[in-house]
């Protein structure tokens, strides 16, 4: 008895399996597993040899065997990544072909277990509130795949905030500055430019890859560190950085206070920081849209600067600068000018250690 599952998409048939492969890659390894490319490659569940591969032809497909069980060894069964060509796109297909033999052909369990294991997961995953949470993930929150790697690459909509922190900040050769949630490091490669050193973390795997690319030529002078990280929990020592930056993240932390606790603990005194978030009159804009949007978390003013003194900071204030001259200097396009006008709602926090 076979189970399969399939998706069809506009793309031709090497451009899918290219796709398929490279997020399937990334999405088992998030599972403990990894499959080696290539025919004979190994399919691995931790360190466990569970599997090899026996056919590996782009764009057609990919076979794999499975061993099997150990109490089961004879029971052996394989599974088959088909990419077929239809007019305007492929349809990718993952089989296995024979895996009611391995439940013995018992058609209540197999059953069960394509329920519980197969359908139920992918009902689950279509519910709006979760795909809302994937989506928000994938393209904001902890962005991953080619498109927010290209997009967080060169971050044109955020320029003008980088612009605004950098003109606030005033950077200097002796600055020592801290990033929490630097995406694809182009506020870093900007800042660097004054000189400065910095260092920098992400909790994307991906956004640091992007972000270290970006600056391979600091890291290899020493200039820059990127680590993978959470902004509740910095990788660094207390007091050793003279500016921290913070912009386009704050909305989607949910410890808001620890976050701030632990920026200001890594500042020495008298440290700064700059901090640009959207508050709610964003919502449901081009800037915020949904299903992002109701996944922010957005401040008034005095609650942003209640939070900065909680955390300890001595000086805090909010300011609302007008970020439509500086759009207009980076190019943004005449029609979303509109979003970065002063009432538009980005909201800087500038505070002191
Ligand atoms: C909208 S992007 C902004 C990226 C960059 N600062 C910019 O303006 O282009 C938000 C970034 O914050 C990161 N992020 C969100 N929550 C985080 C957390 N708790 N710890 C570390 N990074 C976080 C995400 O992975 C993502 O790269």
């Amino acid at each position: 008895m076979s189970v399969s599952t399939s998706v069809d998409l506009k793309l031709d048939p090497a451009s899918a399996f290219d796709t398929m492969v490279e997020e399937l890659t990334t999405a088992l390894l998030r599972l403990g597993m990894r499959i080696e490319a290539g025919v004979a490659g190994r399919v691995l569940q931790g360190e466990a040899e569970v599997g090899r591969v026996v056919r590996w032809q782009p764009p057609a497909g990919v076979s794999i065997e499975w061993h099997g069980a150990e109490w089961e060894p004879a029971k052996v069964s394989s599974m088959e990544l088909r990419f077929e060509p239809f007019a305007g796109g492929t349809r990718v297909t993952l089989e296995n072909p024979a895996w009611g033999n391995v439940l013995g052909d018992e058609a209540q369990e197999l059953a069960g277990w394509f329920a519980s294991e197969a359908a139920a997961a992918l009902l689950a995953a279509m519910a709006p509130g979760r795909f809302g949470d994937w989506f928000t993930d994938r393209k904001a929150r902890r962005p991953s795949g080619r498109q927010s790697r290209d997009a967080y690459r060169d971050p044109i909509y955020h320029r003008p905030n980088f612009k605004v922190i950098l003109a606030a900040l005033n950077l200097q050769p002796h600055d020592y500055l801290v990033e929490v949630g630097c995406g694809g490091g182009a506020f870093l490669h900007d800042a660097l430019k004054t000189g400065c050193r910095a260092a920098a973390i992400d909790h994307s795997s991906e956004m640091v890859k992007v972000a270290s690319q970006a600056n391979c030529e600091a890291i290899a002078q020493n200039r820059l560190e990127i680590r993978e990280g959470d902004a509740g929990l910095l990788p660094f020592a207390s007091g050793v950085f003279t500016c921290a930056v913070m912009t386009g993240v704050f909305a989607f932390i949910a410890n808001p206070l620890r976050a701030l606790s632990e920026i200001r603990r890594v500042l020495a005194t008298g440290g700064r920081l700059a901090l640009f978030t959207c508050s709610d009159a964003m919502r449901g804009t081009p800037a915020a849209p949904e299903p992002v949007a109701s996944r922010l978390h957005y401040y008034q003013e005095h609650e942003l600067e209640d939070l900065a003194h909680e955390a300890g900071f001595a000086e805090a204030h909010v300011e609302r600068p007008d970020f439509e001259p500086i759009a207009r200097e980076v190019g943004i396009p005449e029609e979303h000018l509109e979003l970065f006008k002063r009432s538009a709602g980005g909201q800087l926090l500038l505070a002191r250690k």
